[in-house]
């Protein structure tokens, strides 16, 4: 259990772990980073999806019935709030994730993490409005909520305890303490940092827990279109029969994060205005204020990839879903021979997608472990806590297998089994 003075030094930790992660990797450029979870360079390939450009713009005006000189003058100016490809983007939702989504529902964000920022005040505009999320979370929600200053009451999926009920009794407690849970923040394909992916049945019932309380969920899915194996379970909105799912995409991942191109999709039911602003119509009207538009450029770019592969990015990512299955089969083999000689003091989970898997250590991995492994092993992890509200993920790091080559798999991992012996053989 944490005092508060922990729980004060834990939220400051979890704000400055970007800057920490920044700082450890600018202290120690030599090592080997499993910290960060980028997309693999290798997948890059700006100059041809440029190229691709002048057909996107020459569509795009004829559809106004401008030239493709005036289409081009079009994109360079300020655009339209809501986006410019919407349409492309509706159709992609519908055959890449089974989603249907009006393109007029869809908001073209600056990445995923705008749609976060400008929705989160939207939904919880009252004193007593919390935010759920679980412990362990994706830091950009943390970041979100402490910058509009809306409380994030925390739920665990850790040690078998079933997210729902979990979930009710945080919800419960928030009510007891006269607060409203208005926002459920989940990642539930391959997790951020767990790699974890919700069943079906925990979708389905989640979604019918928010829809009786009221809830709004914002599903943020960066990773579902990287699956190793097995079939991909529908998202959560798509399974949603009551307008209480929001789904946010981003192409960071399956495209490159330097476009900055995300999108929140809306259901029908937060669209519709009656006396007030619909949730669409304050999100609109919160972009024009932040943002003015999502850069044209950059949607261009997306707009020609799509356009280029019939709006199904399936066939883009396969060879970069390929290339991390790859490195997540490198990691777990040289995890299972580095740790031969501990038994079952350090496991691991086996993620089947995404970029992250989580090692549990038989002691405490926390900001001061992380220089220590840096400085004295040349090894950057992420340890759990950066994620975490308490203070049951003390003993696990997040290993990220996205951006590095098997080479430095193994030398990462044998660097990381050389900390763990010292720490071992110093207890
Ligand atoms: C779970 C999760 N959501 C959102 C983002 C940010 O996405 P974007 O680059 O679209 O802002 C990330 C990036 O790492 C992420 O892991």
């Amino acid at each position: 259990m944490l005092q508060d003075q922990d729980v004060l030094e834990r939220r400051d930790e979890r704000l400055e772990a970007m800057n920490f992660l920044n700082q450890i990797s600018d202290d120690y450029p030599d090592a080997i980073s499993f910290a960060s979870g980028r997309p693999a360079e290798s997948f890059f390939d700006l100059g041809r999806w440029i190229e691709r450009v002048p057909a996107f713009a020459e569509r795009h005006g004829s559809r106004a019935g401008l030239s493709v000189r005036h289409g081009f003058d079009s994109l360079a100016q300020y655009g339209r709030t809501n986006g410019l490809i919407n349409d492309l983007i509706s159709r992609q939702l519908m055959i890449d994730e089974g989603i249907r989504c009006a393109a007029e529902h869809i908001v073209v964000t600056a990445g995923c993490q705008e749609a976060l920022d400008l929705l989160v005040p939207i939904l919880c505009p009252s004193a007593g409005d919390v935010i759920l999320a679980c412990s362990p979370s994706y830091i950009g929600i943390t970041g979100v909520a402490a910058r509009h200053k809306t409380e994030l009451l925390p739920f665990s999926r850790h040690g078998g305890r079933s997210i729902v009920a979990s979930l009710t009794q945080t919800i419960e407690h928030a009510r007891t303490h006269g607060k409203q849970a208005r926002v459920l923040y989940l990642v539930p394909d391959f997790d951020n940092p767990t790699g974890a992916v919700l069943s079906l049945d925990e979708r389905t019932s989640i979604i019918e827990l928010c829809a009786e309380m009221g809830i709004i969920i914002l599903e943020d899915n960066p990773y579902g279109m990287f699956c190793f194996e097995g079939t991909r379970l529908p998202t959560m909105f798509s399974l949603d029969r009551y307008g209480c799912v929001i789904y946010l995409g981003t192409y960071s991942k399956t495209i490159c994060p330097a476009l900055r191109v995300g999108f929140a999709a809306l259901p029908p039911a937060l669209c519709h205005a009656d006396s007030n602003l619909s949730v669409l119509g304050k999100l609109s009207r919160a972009k024009s204020f932040v943002s003015v538009n999502t850069s044209q450029l950059a949607q261009a770019v997306v707009g020609a990839l799509l356009l280029d592969a019939g709006c199904s990015l399936t066939r883009h990512v396969s060879p970069a879903t390929g290339h991390y299955r790859g490195n997540r089969d490198c990691m777990l083999a040289s995890l299972s021979s580095t740790f031969a000689y501990c038994g079952d003091q350090v496991s691991w989970n086996e993620p089947k997608g995404g970029f992250f898997l989580i090692v549990d250590l038989p002691f405490s991995f926390l900001r001061a472990q992380a220089m220590a492994c840096a400085r004295d092993h040349g090894v950057l992890v992420m340890p759990l806590s950066f994620f975490a509200f308490d203070d049951e993920h003390d003993n696990r790091i997040r290993l990220a297998f996205s951006n590095v080559t098997h080479d430095a798999i193994r030398d990462g991992v044998a660097r990381l089994g050389r900390f763990v012996q010292t720490q071992l053989a110093a207890r």
